[in-house]
């Protein structure tokens, strides 16, 4: 079936930095010699001393090592702010959007200079200093871009913590990283609602849970008042109330870690993804100006949270190096209603929209009102991230958010990429809705087949990357023989993405999705042995079997086999119990759609549970089943299937 195909408009075409020969010139140069390439790349970040050394990797089973600019000396913070103070000094850094509708601030970027620099010297008082790592648990308020950019100023590590992570999974990550500060808010809010964080924080350290955690910064952020731990918590503004906008930024080498972030794997321990400084900002900035088109004037606004890697590279650290104006948003797309994402659009006069497929879906489900009450004119391109976009849900997006007259560039790519690494050009490719289309420059896709043999032409297979990038991942925090496991041991020499994908007659890609335990839910990447290990925690639960299953507006849902301990009732209030229980152990973001109670779970012999019966009978196509002739006991499957529930 060849896929519907849309032209770039001739108005992105006639500005557009690419044409398709501009491309192809670029992308081969891009892989003919690398090393010329990122010399020459390398230069759109400030360096305060340059490199000379640019490319050192090697993807060699048992010494993967990768380094880029590694002699050059910079800091992510300076390049974000302090450069841009002689030219854009008063040009609007960060449009914050509120969670209530009349609720905004304009923050230039001397007013950025002044709050970052103020607030790393309120680090610096606590005793933060270069390599130090500090938790991040904040709201979407521009103080949580004003405390990763006080961490890059003094060299500490952030490492930020999703706003919607219950207090286990706080504790967890602040010990895997062993943080010495947590910067928080009293309270955040999201779609009208209050969501207590510094609640969340003291649970989390509460019993001497995170001994590495000397102090906690709490932002006020709404009017509650909290107590306040004496000789540990401070208020954010009394932290900052003596300090002054004095702060030099701290000299880093290239490759000095900028954060940590943590990721869902097929384990039941969250990942601590490391990236380090010189070729994460080299590459954030080059990817957010070629996939957008960046001009000077424009008002970009990413959707996403700063609690996800979207949000580093694409609200933080890739449009502030450029100079953008960036929009942060506190509240979600369909508070109050449908029509807010366009009207916050019409207020700003938003030229660039990022969002999420999950967004798009759920304002499509609203019929037209996304669209009543706004114009939606100043757009001139739209972004999507996170998932597989389907082909309405692109159409519906194109035509009724960008009046037909806007490129929707579809971006693939992961927390391990630190950009994008897949995408449409702007003015060099047409689109298909669904496909992410081409390579970035200096990137070396493949497919490859179970055993690692590399598959020509149009096909489905693995993705791997060939060659490293500058802003690939360098390490796990504390295991790199984690690093090597999950990434390198699957194919040798290449980077495994964990994605499945489809090369068409011409050569686009279309990424199919997950083909590991991991689990796409509207765009929130979740390990079902995460979620399972929370449920096996519940007293009741003898054993629990996680697996998606295609969802009309989350993309995936979670379908959930739970097996109880012999003598306990498989009740409708134990149900409730375990659906809050994972909520409160986990996130909100993990709670599962379907609870089946299983008396049995279809395992082989030596114990292993087939999964892939399981994923069948939750997607309803039971009859499908495949060879269930090395189960153990295969009359489980049958009374599996007869009390499925997604029918
Ligand atoms: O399966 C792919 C999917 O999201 C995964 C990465 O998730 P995360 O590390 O949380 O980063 C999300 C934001 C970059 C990928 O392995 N994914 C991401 N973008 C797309 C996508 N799947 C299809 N199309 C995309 N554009």
């Amino acid at each position: 079936m060849s896929a519907k195909v849309y032209p770039m408009s001739d108005a992105v075409k006639a500005h557009a930095r690419l044409n398709p020969e501009s491309y192809q010139e670029k992308y081969q140069a891009s892989i003919a010699d690398p090393e010329a390439f990122w010399r020459e790349e390398g230069k759109r970040i400030s360096w305060f001393s340059p490199y000379s050394k640019v490319k050192q990797t090697s993807f060699a089973p048992g010494n993967i090592d990768i380094q880029w600019y590694s002699d050059g000396t910079l800091n992510a913070c300076y390049n974000c702010v302090d450069r841009h103070l002689p030219e854009r000094a008063d040009k609007t850094a960060i449009i914050w959007e509120g969670d209530e509708v009349d609720v905004q601030k304009h923050i230039s970027f001397r007013e950025l200079h002044e709050s970052v620099a103020r607030f790393a010297n309120g680090l610096k008082k606590l005793g933060v200093k270069k390599g130090d790592r500090v938790a991040i648990y904040m709201p979407m308020v521009p103080e949580a871009a004003y405390a990763m950019l006080a961490c890059a100023r003094l060299g500490a590590v952030h490492s930020v913590i999703f706003a919607g992570f219950s207090p286990n999974a706080i504790a967890d990550r602040v010990n895997d990283c062993g943080a010495k500060v947590v910067i928080t808010a009293n309270e955040g809010r999201r779609g009208g609602k209050v969501v207590p964080l510094k609640p969340n924080v003291d649970k989390a350290l509460s019993n001497n849970a995170c001994e590495s955690i000397e102090h906690v910064v709490v932002l006020k952020h709404t009017d509650t008042d909290y107590p306040l731990e004496a000789n540990r918590d401070i208020w954010w503004h009394d932290l900052i109330g003596d300090c002054d906008s004095d702060c030099p930024p701290e000299v880093m080498a290239a490759e000095d870690p900028l954060f940590i972030l943590y990721t869902s794997g097929s384990t039941g321990k969250p990942k601590g993804v490391v990236h380090t400084t010189g070729g994460y900002m080299v590459y954030a900035s080059m990817t957010h100006e070629y996939s957008f088109d960046l001009q000077e004037n424009d008002v970009y606004w990413c959707a996403a949270d700063v609690g996800w890697i979207t949000g580093h590279s694409y609200i933080v650290y890739g449009p502030l190096a450029n100079g953008t104006t960036t929009l942060m948003f506190e509240g979600v797309p369909t508070y109050p209603d449908v029509s807010r994402i366009g009207k916050v659009v019409d207020k700003h006069q938003v030229t660039i929209l990022y969002t999420a497929p999950t967004a798009v879906r759920a304002l499509m489900a609203k019929g037209n009102a996304a669209a009543k009450g706004s114009a939606r004119d100043s757009l001139r391109l739209l972004g999507s991230v996170g998932e597989p976009i389907n082909p309405e849900a692109w159409e519906w997006y194109y035509e009724t958010i960008g009046n037909s007259a806007c490129p929707v560039i579809d971006t693939w790519w992961q927390t391990e990429t630190g950009g994008i690494l897949i995408a449409p050009f702007p003015g060099a490719t047409d689109m298909k809705p669904g496909s992410a289309m081409l390579p970035f420059f200096g990137i070396k896709p493949k497919l490859v087949d179970n055993d690692g043999k590399v598959l020509e032409g149009a096909t489905d297979g693995n993705l791997i990357i060939e060659d490293s990038w500058p802003s690939q991942a360098r390490t796990l925090w504390g295991d790199h023989e984690r690093f090597e496991q999950t990434y390198f041991s699957t194919y040798k020499n290449v980077y495994f993405t964990g994605d499945g994908a489809r090369r068409d007659e011409d050569g686009h890609f279309w990424i199919t999705g997950r083909v590991d335990d991991v689990l796409n839910v509207s765009g929130h990447r979740l390990g079902t042995a995460e979620i399972e290990s929370a449920l096996v925690a519940h007293k009741a639960v003898a054993e629990a079997a996680v697996v998606g299953y295609p969802h009309d507006l989350k993309g995936q849902g979670i379908y959930v086999y739970v097996t109880v301990v012999d003598g306990v009732d498989a009740s409708d209030d134990l149900l409730t119990e375990l659906v809050k229980w994972v909520r409160s152990e986990l996130s909100p973001i993990a709670t599962p759609d379907f609870i089946q109670w299983a008396p049995g779970l279809p395992k082989t012999r030596s114990g292993k549970i087939m999964r892939r019966i399981l994923r069948k009978i939750a997607c309803n196509e039971h009859s499908q089943l495949g060879d269930t002739s090395t189960l153990a006991d295969p009359s489980v499957v049958d009374s599996l299937i007869e009390n499925r529930l997604n029918r």
